[in-house]
Parts: structure tokens; sequence; C-alpha cells
């Protein structure tokens, strides 16, 4: 392929911005025209597309959110935004398209893909939720990020000695919670793949207390179905350990990315475009162990993420 575009889809995550820099720099490199498109699907179907140079990506692997701009997009998901998207591709007469993005927007692309536009996907999402890869790009920024703000939550809960639960992003997935958690000596962790017992964090939280231990956080993942004020209430009405509640949200979305995540973000998006080059279409890349990896976009989506259970029980077993 000869020209091709990017853009970037659903939620932002640091490191997209160094993905974008590797798709552009690895076209134009490979002699391929490339162009950026905004505001993800969106502005693929409004044909808000432009050509990109080398420059159009300087001063950007350092920087958070996306330089293309993101969206849901619901008219994407109907036989009309479909249409409308291939047409615009076909008028800027781009051959191949690199998706940076979640699952929801990798599922976009095999309908890109049915009306005859090569997609690649590049997984861009803090959640950490696409089981055919390791790691996300964006996801230990903000395992990075909620590290650095539970440091800050601790004094506060220390001075106090009080509880607090947080609540991390992460969709359905625990991923976020269970890695800060355990890098931040939580004393429990929620994640939604694994059901909760009210009646053990409880004992926990006395537990400690008795021991003369004046704190304890809680991580909870945004996917487990108690609301996290609800739990707070409930804890302290058994335990009588005073509780609050800290909920970081998008806090946790922003930054600039790790080097991790740049790696990763520079060595995914460069794969994308050497597949282009070489005319393969319909997967998507990721990486296992410090490998990169290829896998059919279909067979990726429909590999669920699993949670690391030894971390929990680790964590378990060092908060005591
Ligand atoms: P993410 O890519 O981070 O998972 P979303 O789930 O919001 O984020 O998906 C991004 C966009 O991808 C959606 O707004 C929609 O346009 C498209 N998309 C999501 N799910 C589907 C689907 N099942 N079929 C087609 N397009 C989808
Ligand atoms: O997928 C990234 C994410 O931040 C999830 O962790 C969270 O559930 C969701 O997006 C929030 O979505 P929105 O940006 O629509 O509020």
């Amino acid at each position: 392929m000869k020209r091709i575009g990017v853009l970037t889809s659903g939620g932002d995550a640091p490191g997209m911005n160094a993905a974008i820099r590797a798709v552009v720099r690895g076209a134009v490199y490979n002699d391929m025209q490339v162009y950026g498109i905004f505001d993800g699907y969106e502005g693929l179907m409004n044909g808000e597309i432009e050509e990109f140079s080398r420059s159009s990506v300087s001063d950007i692997i350092h920087r958070g959110g996306t330089i293309l701009k993101s969206s849901r997009s619901p008219k994407f998901k109907t036989p009309e935004g479909i249409r409308q998207a291939a047409a615009q591709a076909a008028k800027f007469g781009l051959e191949g398209i690199v998706v940076i993005g979640g699952d929801g927007s990798f599922r976009g692309s095999v309908n890109l893909l049915r009306a005859g536009i090569a997609t690649i996907g590049v997984p861009g999402t803090i959640d950490n939720d696409l089981g055919y890869t390791d790691r996300t790009i964006g996801f230990d920024t903000a395992v990075n990020t909620v590290v650095s703000l539970l440091g800050n939550i601790r004094d506060t809960t220390v001075a106090h000695g009080c509880a607090t639960v947080v609540e991390v992003m992460g969709r359905n997935c625990g991923d976020i919670a269970l890695r800060a958690g355990l890098a931040s000596g939580a004393e429990s962790i929620l994640i939604p793949e694994v059901p909760y017992d009210i009646d053990k964090i409880c004992e926990r939280m006395k537990a400690g207390k008795k021991r003369g231990k004046n704190h304890s956080i809680i991580m909870k993942a945004e996917g487990v179905s108690i609301p996290t004020e609800e739990l707070a209430h409930l804890l302290e009405a058994r335990t009588g350990i005073k509780t609050r509640t800290v909920i970081p949200a998008y806090i946790q979305r922003g930054g600039s990315p790790t080097a991790t995540d740049r790696l990763l973000a520079s060595r995914l998006g460069y794969k994308a475009v050497e597949l282009l080059r070489d005319d393969v279409r319909g997967v998507a890349v990721g990486i296992h162990g410090d490998d990169v990896i290829v896998t059919d976009i279909e067979e990726a989506i429909n590999i669920k993420n699993k949670p690391d259970l030894k971390n929990i029980e680790l964590a378990s077993i060092l908060s005591i």
C-alpha cells in the first residue's frame, strides 16, 4: 500500500501520540503517504482528514491525550455510518487505516474491513482489557498515576487513622486496580473478575486496627458491582472505622506517558505500518513478553483478558 490513514478512537490513553508519531514517521520512511484522520470514526465519516508530514508529529512523543482527538461515535455503528466512512476513505484514496483504540474501536475496524478498507488495530486503552496482548498502550502510565495518587491518599489516611476506598477505572477489567493496589500496599483489592467478600474486608480492617495499624486502603475497580459510596458506608457501619472515598476518574487517563508506554507505542505503531506496506489487513498488533505479535483482529477481540490471580493472593499476603 502507498497511502494510509491513522486515527485514534474511544477513550484516549497516554502513549497514543507516540503511536501516531511512529505510524507517520514509519510511513514516511517507507515512502508511503500518510493522512491524519481527526476525531476518530466521527472524523472519518465527516472527511476531517489531512495529509501529514514527518514534522506534523514533532514534539508529541511525551504528550498525553491525542493530537488527532478522539470520539465515541454511535452513528459509525450503523450501516449508513460505515458507508459514509468507506466513501470518505475512497475519496482520499486511503488504502489502509491504522486504528489506535480499544476493543470497541477494533470491532468498528472489522466493519470497515468488510466494507473494503484494510485496517490494522493498535491497542490503545488504559484498561488493559484486550486478552490477546500482554499490555495495551496507556495502561502502564495509568498504573503509575494511580500509584502516585495512592501515596498522597495514604498520607492523609494515616494522619486521620481512617480507611479510604479508592475507585479506579478499567471498565470491566480489574488490571489497573490489581497492579496499582499491589504496588501501593493496599490492604484489600476488589476487581470485577473475582467475587468480593465484605466480611473479609471488614475482618482485615478490624484486625489491622487491633494490631495498631491505623489506616486501611481498599482499592476497588469501577467494574465491581457495588457503588463506591455504598461500600464505604457499609464498611464504616460494620467496623466503626471512619471510611472515606476517593475517585480519581479522568486524572488517571491523562499525563505524560511512561517510557514503557512510549516504547510499546513506538514498536506497535511502526509494526502496523510495515504490515500495511506489505498489504496485510485485518490484524491487530500486540506484545507477548518482549516480542511484537500479530493476531487476526476478530480472534483478538474474542480473547478474554484474564486477571493475574497470583497477584491478588500476593497482595493479600503482603498487606497483613
Ligand atoms: P474503545 O475503543 O476504547 O473500547 P468504545 O467502546 O467507545 O471505545 O468504541 C469506540 C468506537 O468504536 C465507538 O464509538 C463506535 O463508533 C465504535 N464501535 C464500538 N463498538 C462497536 C461495535 N460493536 N461495532 C461497530 N463499531 C463499534
Ligand atoms: O476505556 C477507557 C475508560 O477510561 C474506562 O476506564 C472508563 O470506564 C471509560 O473509558 C469512561 O468513559 P467516558 O470517557 O465515556 O467517560
